[in-house]
């Protein structure tokens, strides 16, 4: 058993707490690899922001679960040396699909998991959240529970039809399984192409009216939202510039991102924008600089440019910029 607390991470108590109290949202940015890492630790120690590092089933298998661990513990160690007041930093699992996968996580380091039965019926939902509630509070870890369905397909997490989450459900949900946080459906969805909207158009907007009734239900307690990407056009043109094809691919509004930041949402997911920064420098680079072959060269601006998105986010996006 290795703690979070060991390591230096915290849960995700304290970062809920204050993000409830002065209306913003921590980060929560997904990492696969060391360069991502760097970025995510790097923007946040510069704008002062707390974070939440997310690690998907699918990170864990790709890069190794025990280096994954020790990469944070790297990370935690760097955002030391970058600063004399430490930023805080929660290592998280997202869309745990069961108990053992929690249990795993838990028992080696992270200190905040997520159990995703939004595919389960309710009953069944509530069940296997409980269970990890009931393992991962005995070692002070904080949990994530979902109700509703987002759409979007991703390699662990797809569906093709979002269902909105009932808020006449939350409060017995809340009650039963004992969650710390709650992750809703109110229109966000995983992935690049969030919305089918022709050119032109706009897309349609969250649904805020769904989030009040749930905040009625629970007040004060912290919301989750998850496919919170805005997929970046100035990427995605560069991108297609640059011999990709991504063509419509559209995400959140960055400013129906602030205004649920200002609610009970206290934590946004980020995958996509970076995996699109990434993509659109090495391909700029790939066709500029055909003869280039030493990956520092192009991972090394990607992360550059990851930087200045995170920032970006923290400071005019989720209002996280200067709170530590
Ligand atoms: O919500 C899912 C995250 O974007 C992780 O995606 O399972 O492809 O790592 P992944
Ligand atoms: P995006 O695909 O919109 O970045 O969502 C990420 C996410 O929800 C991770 O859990
Ligand atoms: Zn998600």
């Amino acid at each position: 058993m290795v703690s979070y607390k060991e390591l230096g991470f915290v849960n995700t108590k304290e970062m809920f707490k204050d993000a409830m109290k002065n209306g913003y949202a921590v980060p929560a940015y997904n990492f696969n690899n060391m360069e991502q890492l760097q970025a995510i630790i790097t923007a946040c120690v510069r704008s002062r922001s707390p974070v939440i590092l997310q690690v998907s089933k699918g990170a864990r298998d790709y890069a190794n679960s025990t280096l994954l661990r020790w990469m944070g513990k790297g990370a935690i160690e760097m955002m030391k040396e970058m600063t004399d007041k430490p930023i805080p930093i929660a290592l998280h699992l997202d869309h745990g699909d069961s108990f053992e996968l929690c249990k795993s996580c838990i028992d080696n380091g992270f200190s905040s998991v997520m159990i995703d039965g939004s595919h389960l019926t309710y009953e069944e939902n509530v069940a296997l959240t409980k269970k990890v509630v009931e393992y991962a509070h005995k070692y002070d870890v904080t949990v994530e529970g979902e109700l509703g369905v987002l759409a979007g397909i991703e390699e662990h997490v797809s569906s093709e039809k979002s269902h909105y989450t009932n808020p006449n459900d939350v409060e017995d949900f809340v009650k039963k399984t004992g969650v710390d946080s709650l992750a809703i459906s109110i229109g966000t969805s995983h992935g690049a192409y969030k919305f089918k909207v022709k050119p032109g158009e706009s897309v349609p907007p969250l649904r805020f009216d769904i989030l009040e009734e749930i905040e009625k239900r629970i007040p004060g307690f912290p919301i989750v939202l998850h496919g919170a990407s805005s997929v970046l056009q100035e990427y995605i043109e560069m991108i297609n510039k640059y011999g990709g094809k991504m063509d419509n691919a559209v995400g959140i509004p960055e400013e129906q991102l602030r205004k649920a930041a200002k609610s009970s949402v206290c934590k946004i997911n980020i995958d996509s924008d970076g995996r699109l920064v990434m993509t659109a420098i090495i391909r700029k680079i790939f066709a500029e600089k055909p003869q280039e072959f030493d990956p520092r060269k192009y991972l090394g601006p990607a992360r550059e440019e990851l930087i200045k998105m995170y920032i970006n986010k923290n400071e005019r996006v989720l209002g996280s910029a200067n709170r530590v």
